[in-house]
């Protein structure tokens, strides 16, 4: 993967967050994830009465992606208003497929705010190989 597609996942993560349903918090959140084969997954956080119900913008790329079929994943592109950093399930369900994936964190103009791997963002992450041992 190189440079030239951020652009464009970052594109595609900021039309997706403009999806979002987003009535009680009003924070727009919108992800796109690049599979290995090329595809890209796109989600908004999706919120819901009640709270606790609500699912990030992440994990609904995520599930889309995984529910095809597709679990090789290369980045992601996650964008709101001020660059936020994805929440704490968020990485962790992205660490069970993807624990080398690129993780690019930017605003809805398009800057980069970070643009890190994921197991800097959640260092000794738990996985399916700690249940083994
Ligand atoms: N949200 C995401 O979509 N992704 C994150 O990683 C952080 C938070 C959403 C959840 C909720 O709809 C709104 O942002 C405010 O927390």
């Amino acid at each position: 993967m190189t440079d030239i597609h951020i652009p464009q996942l970052i594109n595609q993560a900021i039309t997706a967050s403009q999806r979002a349903y987003a009535p009680y918090s009003n924070y727009q959140v919108g992800a796109a994830l690049l599979a290995q084969d090329g595809q890209i997954f796109t989600g908004c956080n999706v919120e819901n009465a009640t709270y606790p119900a609500g699912i990030c913008a992440e994990r609904t790329a995520l599930v889309k992606a995984v529910s095809e079929g597709v679990r090789d994943f290369v980045a992601i592109a996650v964008v709101t208003r001020g660059g936020g950093s994805p929440c704490g399930i968020c990485r962790q369900m992205l660490y069970e497929f993807a624990p080398h994936l690129r993780v690019i964190i930017a605003d809805m103009n398009g800057t980069i705010h970070h643009d890190l791997p994921l197991k800097d963002l959640l260092p000794l992450g738990f996985s399916g190989i700690d249940l083994h041992k």
